[in-house]
């Protein structure tokens, strides 16, 4: 499998995404990019500095912001991936939390964050062998990738996964909280103005609600493989 490719993984949120696209990322010697990460960075660095909260959005102190928020991936050969560093601080666990999960959507409403972010996951792409995950990587930032997933699963089964995750890390959260998050984010997501979660015509669509993750990785890697024999 010598031909590289772009694979555009994109999807709601908690689908397992970024779990498959590191695995598939891993096994190709490919990069992977977590682009959810690089909106949650953004979306720290609001809450860091008041611009963001329960009550208001001061969009335009963020938007002016922007050309001083440094993100950057560093590769973690303990851990097997890459973590999101904000102006040169690791800032992997804190965009993980529940609170920045509330927040995020919002800030990824916002064109000129996007299109700061597009630009730079553009660049980093421009070599191919590259597995990046997100909402708008097959339609905005590759429409021509080779190979596109677009991952489904039921709002219920994405809670389940997501709070068993929160749990794990000793957050405290309840059931409810959680998939009513899950719930807010699909529909800001799909119902933005600017690159709307949506998928692209030559998309493959996976419904993993009932895969576990080896027959996930499997059905995607014999993807991986036609696409590459076909181009
Ligand atoms: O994949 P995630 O849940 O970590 O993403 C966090 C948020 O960022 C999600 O609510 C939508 C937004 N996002 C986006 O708008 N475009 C992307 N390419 C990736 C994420």
């Amino acid at each position: 499998m010598d031909k590289k490719i772009t694979i555009a993984i994109d999807g709601f949120s908690s689908t397992g995404k970024s779990t498959l696209a590191k695995q598939l990322a891993n096994y190709l010697g490919y990069v992977y990019v977590d682009t959810g990460a690089m909106y949650r960075a953004v979306a720290f660095f609001a809450m860091q500095n008041e611009l963001i909260s329960t009550e208001f959005f001061d969009k335009e102190s963020l938007i002016k912001s922007l050309p001083s928020i440094k993100l950057q991936f560093k590769f973690n050969a303990d851990l097997g991936f890459a973590e999101m560093y904000l102006n040169d601080v690791n800032v992997e666990t804190e965009i993980r939390t529940i609170e920045v999960s509330r927040f995020v959507s919002k800030v990824a409403e916002v064109s000129e964050v996007r299109a700061k972010l597009v630009e730079q996951q553009k660049e980093m792409g421009k070599d191919k062998a590259i597995v990046m995950d997100g909402r708008d990587i097959g339609t905005v930032v590759f429409p021509e990738a080779e190979l596109k997933i677009f991952m489904t699963s039921s709002a219920i089964t994405r809670a389940k996964r997501r709070y068993d995750e929160l749990v794990a890390k000793g957050d405290d959260v309840t059931f409810e909280e959680v998939l009513k998050n899950v719930e807010e984010r699909d529909y800001i997501d799909t119902n933005r103005e600017d690159s709307p979660l949506v998928m692209a015509n030559d998309a493959v669509e996976i419904d993993n609600s009932y895969l576990n993750r080896k027959e996930q990785f499997d059905v995607v890697l014999e993807l991986v493989n036609d696409t590459t024999k076909s181009i």
